[in-house]
Protein backbone atom coordinates (compact mmCIF):
# COMPACT_ATOMS: atom_id res chain seq x y z
CA UNK A 1 0.00 0.00 0.00
CA UNK A 2 1.43 3.45 -1.11
CA UNK A 3 1.79 5.43 2.33
CA UNK A 4 1.95 9.53 2.24
CA UNK A 5 5.13 9.74 2.55
CA UNK A 6 5.81 7.61 -0.79
CA UNK A 7 3.15 9.61 -2.43
CA UNK A 8 4.97 12.94 -1.25
CA UNK A 9 8.56 11.12 -2.60
CA UNK A 10 7.20 10.04 -5.97
CA UNK A 11 5.63 13.43 -6.43
CA UNK A 12 8.90 15.50 -5.68
CA UNK A 13 10.53 13.02 -8.04
CA UNK A 14 8.20 13.94 -11.18
CA UNK A 15 7.94 17.54 -10.58
CA UNK A 16 12.06 17.89 -9.76
CA UNK A 17 13.89 15.05 -11.12
CA UNK A 18 17.49 16.29 -9.97
CA UNK A 19 16.12 16.94 -6.52
CA UNK A 20 14.22 13.77 -6.35
CA UNK A 21 17.14 11.83 -6.46
CA UNK A 22 18.72 13.59 -3.15
CA UNK A 23 15.47 12.28 -1.15
CA UNK A 24 15.37 9.11 -3.13
CA UNK A 25 19.17 8.75 -1.79
CA UNK A 26 17.92 9.98 1.99
CA UNK A 27 14.92 7.72 2.23
CA UNK A 28 17.42 4.53 2.08
CA UNK A 29 19.77 5.53 4.63
CA UNK A 30 16.99 6.01 7.31
CA UNK A 31 15.33 3.47 9.62
CA UNK A 32 12.05 1.92 10.51
CA UNK A 33 11.03 3.95 12.90
CA UNK A 34 11.30 7.22 11.06
CA UNK A 35 9.14 5.56 8.48
CA UNK A 36 6.38 5.06 11.38
CA UNK A 37 7.55 8.76 12.69
CA UNK A 38 7.42 10.33 9.31
CA UNK A 39 4.00 8.78 8.28
CA UNK A 40 1.64 9.64 11.61
CA UNK A 41 3.20 13.25 11.07
CA UNK A 42 2.00 13.56 7.32
CA UNK A 43 -1.19 11.95 8.08
CA UNK A 44 -1.32 14.55 10.90
CA UNK A 45 -0.15 17.16 8.83
CA UNK A 46 -2.50 16.36 6.21
CA UNK A 47 -5.39 16.56 8.47
CA UNK A 48 -4.91 19.62 9.44
CA UNK A 49 -4.28 20.91 5.81
CA UNK A 50 -7.56 19.53 4.87
CA UNK A 51 -9.42 21.63 7.53
CA UNK A 52 -7.42 25.03 6.13
CA UNK A 53 -8.92 23.74 2.23
CA UNK A 54 -5.62 22.77 1.22
CA UNK A 55 -3.78 19.73 0.43
CA UNK A 56 -0.52 17.73 0.37
CA UNK A 57 0.33 18.49 -3.54
CA UNK A 58 0.00 22.23 -1.84
CA UNK A 59 2.66 21.58 0.61
CA UNK A 60 4.66 19.78 -1.80
CA UNK A 61 4.40 22.48 -3.64
CA UNK A 62 5.86 25.24 -1.73
CA UNK A 63 8.66 22.82 -0.75
CA UNK A 64 9.96 23.38 -4.99
CA UNK A 65 9.29 26.87 -4.70
CA UNK A 66 11.46 26.44 -1.61
CA UNK A 67 13.94 24.19 -2.94
CA UNK A 68 13.76 26.78 -6.20
CA UNK A 69 14.29 29.54 -4.50
CA UNK A 70 17.69 27.68 -2.14
CA UNK A 71 19.09 26.46 -5.59
CA UNK A 72 19.26 30.37 -6.75
CA UNK A 73 20.34 31.60 -3.49
CA UNK A 74 23.23 28.50 -3.66
CA UNK A 75 24.13 29.49 -7.59
CA UNK A 76 25.17 33.55 -5.60
CA UNK A 77 26.64 31.88 -2.74
CA UNK A 78 29.11 30.18 -5.31
CA UNK A 79 29.95 32.84 -6.98
CA UNK A 80 30.18 35.87 -4.81
CA UNK A 81 30.98 33.59 -1.05
CA UNK A 82 28.30 35.72 0.42
CA UNK A 83 23.96 35.64 1.44
CA UNK A 84 22.45 37.67 -1.00
CA UNK A 85 20.94 39.62 2.06
CA UNK A 86 22.49 41.91 4.22
CA UNK A 87 20.66 43.71 6.91
CA UNK A 88 17.40 42.63 8.64
CA UNK A 89 15.30 45.32 6.89
CA UNK A 90 15.66 43.54 3.44
CA UNK A 91 15.11 40.48 4.95
CA UNK A 92 11.73 41.65 6.95
CA UNK A 93 10.39 42.75 3.28
CA UNK A 94 11.26 40.12 1.51
CA UNK A 95 10.23 37.37 3.91
CA UNK A 96 8.86 37.75 7.45
CA UNK A 97 6.66 40.64 6.28
CA UNK A 98 5.41 39.20 2.61
CA UNK A 99 2.44 36.50 3.33
CA UNK A 100 3.13 34.66 -0.31
CA UNK A 101 6.45 34.27 0.85
CA UNK A 102 6.49 33.26 4.07
CA UNK A 103 3.51 30.82 3.65
CA UNK A 104 5.10 28.54 1.06
CA UNK A 105 8.54 29.19 2.88
CA UNK A 106 7.27 28.33 6.18
CA UNK A 107 5.39 24.95 5.09
CA UNK A 108 8.16 23.88 3.00
CA UNK A 109 10.84 24.14 6.06
CA UNK A 110 8.18 21.91 7.80
CA UNK A 111 8.17 19.21 4.89
CA UNK A 112 11.94 19.57 4.97
CA UNK A 113 12.19 18.20 8.85
CA UNK A 114 11.46 14.55 7.42
CA UNK A 115 12.52 15.15 3.96
CA UNK A 116 16.12 15.91 4.87
CA UNK A 117 18.42 13.56 6.90
CA UNK A 118 19.94 16.36 8.50
CA UNK A 119 17.06 17.86 9.60
CA UNK A 120 15.63 14.62 10.53
CA UNK A 121 18.77 13.82 13.15
CA UNK A 122 18.43 17.41 14.79
CA UNK A 123 15.19 17.06 15.39
CA UNK A 124 15.54 13.25 16.93
CA UNK A 125 18.72 15.21 19.18
CA UNK A 126 16.42 17.95 20.08
CA UNK A 127 13.27 15.58 21.32
CA UNK A 128 16.52 13.72 23.48
CA UNK A 129 17.49 16.91 24.71
CA UNK A 130 13.86 17.62 25.80
CA UNK A 131 13.29 14.10 27.07
CA UNK A 132 16.68 14.25 29.54
CA UNK A 133 15.48 17.79 30.57
CA UNK A 134 11.55 17.63 31.06
CA UNK A 135 11.09 17.31 34.30
CA UNK A 136 13.01 20.41 35.22
CA UNK A 137 10.83 22.61 32.56
CA UNK A 138 8.22 24.57 33.92
CA UNK A 139 8.28 27.75 31.12
CA UNK A 140 9.22 26.93 28.01
CA UNK A 141 10.00 29.36 25.32
CA UNK A 142 10.85 29.24 21.52
CA UNK A 143 11.80 31.96 19.65
CA UNK A 144 11.04 31.63 15.80
CA UNK A 145 9.00 29.17 16.11
CA UNK A 146 8.02 29.06 12.50
CA UNK A 147 5.96 25.91 11.47
CA UNK A 148 5.70 24.72 15.02
CA UNK A 149 7.20 21.54 14.91
CA UNK A 150 9.74 21.64 17.57
CA UNK A 151 7.06 22.92 19.93
CA UNK A 152 4.72 20.90 19.66
CA UNK A 153 7.61 17.72 20.43
CA UNK A 154 8.18 19.89 23.35
CA UNK A 155 4.76 20.04 24.46
CA UNK A 156 4.65 16.15 24.10
CA UNK A 157 7.21 15.52 26.16
CA UNK A 158 7.39 17.85 28.70
CA UNK A 159 3.43 17.96 29.31
CA UNK A 160 0.86 20.21 30.40
CA UNK A 161 2.43 21.81 33.72
CA UNK A 162 4.58 24.19 32.06
CA UNK A 163 3.97 27.26 30.13
CA UNK A 164 4.88 27.39 26.68
CA UNK A 165 5.58 30.77 25.03
CA UNK A 166 6.25 31.05 21.05
CA UNK A 167 7.46 34.32 19.86
CA UNK A 168 7.85 35.48 16.20
CA UNK A 169 8.27 38.37 13.96
CA UNK A 170 6.19 36.64 10.87
CA UNK A 171 2.20 36.80 11.52
CA UNK A 172 2.47 33.63 8.60
CA UNK A 173 4.51 31.46 11.09
CA UNK A 174 2.12 32.11 13.81
CA UNK A 175 -0.58 30.96 11.58
CA UNK A 176 1.05 28.02 10.61
CA UNK A 177 2.75 27.31 14.28
CA UNK A 178 -0.91 27.78 15.66
CA UNK A 179 -2.57 24.86 13.37
CA UNK A 180 0.33 22.36 13.77
CA UNK A 181 0.26 22.60 17.57
CA UNK A 182 -3.62 22.80 17.63
CA UNK A 183 -2.84 23.23 21.70
CA UNK A 184 -4.31 26.19 23.86
CA UNK A 185 -1.72 25.90 26.67
CA UNK A 186 0.69 27.87 24.13
CA UNK A 187 0.72 31.74 24.22
CA UNK A 188 1.33 33.39 20.83
CA UNK A 189 3.39 36.25 20.69
CA UNK A 190 3.52 38.19 17.22
CA UNK A 191 7.28 40.28 18.08
CA UNK A 192 10.88 40.57 16.68
CA UNK A 193 12.52 38.78 20.21
CA UNK A 194 14.18 42.09 20.57
CA UNK A 195 11.24 43.58 21.79
CA UNK A 196 10.12 41.09 24.03
CA UNK A 197 10.58 41.45 27.75
CA UNK A 198 8.55 39.48 29.60
CA UNK A 199 8.21 39.71 33.02
CA UNK A 200 9.67 36.60 34.05
CA UNK A 201 12.05 34.16 32.89
CA UNK A 202 12.28 30.87 31.64
CA UNK A 203 13.55 27.19 32.52
CA UNK A 204 13.84 26.03 28.74
CA UNK A 205 14.54 28.42 25.36
CA UNK A 206 14.62 26.99 22.18
CA UNK A 207 15.53 29.12 18.80
CA UNK A 208 15.82 26.68 15.87
CA UNK A 209 17.68 28.36 13.00
CA UNK A 210 17.28 31.95 14.18
CA UNK A 211 20.86 32.97 14.66
CA UNK A 212 21.68 33.62 11.13
CA UNK A 213 18.69 35.57 10.43
CA UNK A 214 20.20 38.29 12.28
CA UNK A 215 22.37 40.60 11.82
CA UNK A 216 24.61 40.47 15.30
CA UNK A 217 24.17 37.36 16.28
CA UNK A 218 26.21 37.91 20.08
CA UNK A 219 22.99 40.58 20.88
CA UNK A 220 20.61 37.88 20.22
CA UNK A 221 22.47 35.35 22.01
CA UNK A 222 23.14 38.01 24.90
CA UNK A 223 19.21 38.51 24.75
CA UNK A 224 18.83 34.95 25.25
CA UNK A 225 21.11 35.24 28.01
CA UNK A 226 18.75 38.07 29.61
CA UNK A 227 15.15 35.84 29.43
CA UNK A 228 16.60 32.84 31.07
CA UNK A 229 16.50 31.16 34.42
CA UNK A 230 20.05 31.01 36.02
CA UNK A 231 19.38 27.03 36.08
CA UNK A 232 18.07 27.10 32.81
CA UNK A 233 19.15 25.71 29.21
CA UNK A 234 18.83 27.20 25.55
CA UNK A 235 19.21 24.45 22.68
CA UNK A 236 20.14 26.24 19.71
CA UNK A 237 20.25 25.09 15.69
CA UNK A 238 22.30 27.26 13.47
CA UNK A 239 23.42 26.33 9.70
CA UNK A 240 26.75 26.76 8.51
CA UNK A 241 27.45 27.98 4.52
CA UNK A 242 23.46 27.72 4.68
CA UNK A 243 22.74 30.04 1.82
CA UNK A 244 18.52 30.91 1.64
CA UNK A 245 16.17 34.21 1.16
CA UNK A 246 16.59 34.60 4.53
CA UNK A 247 19.73 34.25 6.16
CA UNK A 248 22.03 37.37 6.77
CA UNK A 249 25.10 36.03 9.19
CA UNK A 250 27.61 34.05 7.48
CA UNK A 251 28.54 31.36 9.43
CA UNK A 252 31.98 29.01 8.23
CA UNK A 253 32.35 26.60 10.21
CA UNK A 254 31.30 25.47 13.88
CA UNK A 255 34.05 27.19 15.50
CA UNK A 256 32.40 30.30 14.64
CA UNK A 257 29.65 29.63 15.98
CA UNK A 258 31.35 28.69 19.18
CA UNK A 259 33.19 31.80 19.51
CA UNK A 260 29.66 33.71 19.05
CA UNK A 261 28.33 31.29 22.16
CA UNK A 262 31.19 31.90 24.28
CA UNK A 263 31.25 35.72 23.80
CA UNK A 264 27.49 36.16 24.56
CA UNK A 265 28.51 35.03 27.87
CA UNK A 266 27.09 30.92 27.70
CA UNK A 267 28.51 27.37 28.16
CA UNK A 268 28.74 24.77 25.90
CA UNK A 269 26.80 21.86 27.83
CA UNK A 270 26.53 19.44 24.54
CA UNK A 271 26.64 19.68 20.97
CA UNK A 272 25.64 17.52 17.86
CA UNK A 273 26.14 18.79 14.26
CA UNK A 274 25.51 16.68 10.69
CA UNK A 275 27.02 17.82 7.27
CA UNK A 276 23.45 18.45 4.50
CA UNK A 277 24.89 16.36 2.47
CA UNK A 278 26.31 12.37 3.44
CA UNK A 279 30.35 13.42 2.60
CA UNK A 280 33.44 13.47 4.05
CA UNK A 281 34.87 16.45 6.15
CA UNK A 282 36.80 17.36 3.82
CA UNK A 283 34.75 16.94 0.93
CA UNK A 284 32.25 19.40 3.08
CA UNK A 285 35.18 21.62 3.14
CA UNK A 286 36.33 22.01 0.23
CA UNK A 287 32.67 22.33 -1.29
CA UNK A 288 31.31 24.39 1.71
CA UNK A 289 28.81 21.74 2.22
CA UNK A 290 26.47 23.26 4.83
CA UNK A 291 26.34 21.93 8.28
CA UNK A 292 23.44 21.96 11.14
CA UNK A 293 24.87 22.94 14.31
CA UNK A 294 23.10 21.74 17.62
CA UNK A 295 23.84 22.91 21.34
CA UNK A 296 22.84 22.92 24.14
CA UNK A 297 23.53 26.27 26.71
CA UNK A 298 24.24 27.27 29.96
CA UNK A 299 24.76 30.15 31.90
C1 LIG B 1 14.08 29.42 9.33
S1 LIG B 1 12.68 29.65 10.33
C2 LIG B 1 13.02 28.44 11.60
C3 LIG B 1 11.80 27.65 11.95
C4 LIG B 1 12.03 26.60 13.06
N1 LIG B 1 12.44 27.23 14.30
C5 LIG B 1 13.05 25.56 12.63
O1 LIG B 1 14.09 25.41 13.29
O2 LIG B 1 12.82 24.86 11.62
C6 LIG B 1 13.05 31.18 11.15
C7 LIG B 1 11.86 31.70 11.96
O3 LIG B 1 12.34 32.74 12.80
C8 LIG B 1 11.49 33.86 12.72
N2 LIG B 1 12.32 35.04 13.05
C9 LIG B 1 13.37 35.54 12.35
N3 LIG B 1 13.90 36.60 12.96
C10 LIG B 1 13.19 36.78 14.12
C11 LIG B 1 13.26 37.73 15.18
N4 LIG B 1 14.18 38.70 15.19
N5 LIG B 1 12.37 37.61 16.20
C12 LIG B 1 11.43 36.64 16.20
N6 LIG B 1 11.32 35.72 15.19
C13 LIG B 1 12.19 35.77 14.17
C14 LIG B 1 10.95 33.81 11.30
O4 LIG B 1 9.75 34.52 11.16
C15 LIG B 1 10.79 32.31 11.09
O5 LIG B 1 9.52 31.87 11.51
Amino acid sequence: MQTLLDYIVERVCLLNKIHGKKILYNQQNFDKAYFIRANTFLTRYNLLLQHQGKTIDYAIDCYLQMIADINYETVQFIRTGAYTSKTFDEVNARVYNNPEVMQYYVHGILLSQFLWAHHYNILLFFNSVIKENSTNIHSYLEVGGGHGLYASEAINSIGEKANYHLVDISQSSIDIAKMMIANNKVHYVLSDIFDYNPTTKYDFITMGEVLEHVEQPIHLLKKLFSLLNDDGKVFITVPTNGPTIDHIYLFRNAEEIREVIAASGFKIEKEFSIYSENVSAELAEKYKVSMMYAGVLTK
